[in-house]
């Protein structure tokens, strides 16, 4: 059991304490475990609910939201992006003080990053970050989770992601950071995670191992993951015919991948645009584990919600 004073809300990796982290894996697999071997799990969030606040879409985190919660006895509500109007029809701070009347706990999914930030502040709920403009915390810790099930443990490994500096690039950085893996990025000029970013990641670990480049056959020599991300984010469409110009030598293909140890595995968050920042080959490919990531997005936040709405 890891104690949190108050509410515990899951908005950065960087912000949550290494023994949390390893306690929500911790739960996460072992709620996995039960949920193969019986076909359900204890009623930990039995009566209770969740709120879902989308800026954007989703396929991933809104069902395995959804699931999560129907597998724990609760319910979750999904609000669609024009529906509530965050900041715009009602303020931010007043949509938390309502939904705290209602639900157990809310994930939201924005542009702004503060946006989740202010829920926390104004909700007596958890909240959780179900993507924004910064990061991604989930995505990150199901990838990790992905990774500790392939390779049996995660201190030592490399992770090398190759693409846009963006959100979940961040969030995976801040989680290697943590837990002890090696962090690789291949970006090109100007896409490159920033300086403030890095600094944070080696705060919470001054043994980070880090390093950025603008090459992705030199970021995955060591690896034993490659990770990449689409190249055009939610809310950056209109940048999208510069972006596929700018990235064209980024791709995950099957050259890259015989740049890399061939016990290396493949990541991708998903939504994927194959043929454009990842092949087809690759993605169904022998080293690929893009579904089995996918899947675990479901266990992690099970873990997660269970560590908030039961303090498991
Ligand atoms: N990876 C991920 O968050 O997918 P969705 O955008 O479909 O939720
Ligand atoms: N970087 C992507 C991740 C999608 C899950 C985006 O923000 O659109």
């Amino acid at each position: 059991m890891v104690h949190t004073k108050g509410k515990f809300d899951f908005i950065d990796i960087k912000t949550t304490p290494r023994p949390m982290l390893e306690h929500l894996m911790a739960v996460a697999q072992r709620l996995k475990s039960e949920f193969k071997s019986i076909g359900r799990n204890a009623p930990l969030a039995s009566g209770k609910g969740l709120a879902m606040i989308f800026e954007k879409p989703s396929l991933r985190t809104r069902i395995s939201f959804e699931a999560a919660m129907r597998h724990l006895g609760g319910t979750a509500t999904y609000i669609a992006p024009e529906e509530i109007g965050l900041g715009k029809r009602e303020s931010v701070a007043d949509v938390a003080r309502v939904l705290s009347g209602f639900c157990d706990a809310i994930m939201a999914r924005t542009f702004s990053h503060e946006a989740i930030e202010e829920l926390a502040r104004y909700s007596s709920l958890p909240v959780i970050n179900g993507l924004s403009d910064v990061s991604h915390p989930c995505q990150a810790m199901a990838d990790l989770m992905t990774a500790k099930e392939h390779f049996g443990q995660l201190p030592g490994l490399t992770l090398a992601y190759v693409g846009d500096g963006n959100n979940v690039a961040r969030s995976l950085m801040e989680a290697c950071s943590a837990l002890g893996l090696k962090f690789r990025i291949a970006a090109p000029k100007g896409y490159e995670l920033e300086a403030r970013s890095i600094k944070d990641a080696v705060a919470t670990n001054p043994d980070f191992d880090f390093s950025a480049s603008n090459d992705p056959i030199c970021a995955v020599k060591q690896a034993d993951i490659i990770y990449t991300d689409t190249w055009v984010s939610m809310g950056q469409e209109a940048q999208k015919a510069e972006r596929l110009k700018i990235f064209g030598s980024y791709q995950v293909n099957a050259n890259l991948l015989r740049a890399a140890p061939s016990t290396a595995i493949v990541m991708h968050c998903l939504p994927a645009y194959r043929g454009v920042e990842i092949t087809d080959e690759v993605m169904d490919g022998p080293q690929s584990q893009v579904f089995p990531e996918a899947e675990i997005r479901l266990h992690f936040q099970k873990g997660l919600l269970a560590v908030q709405l039961a303090g498991v």
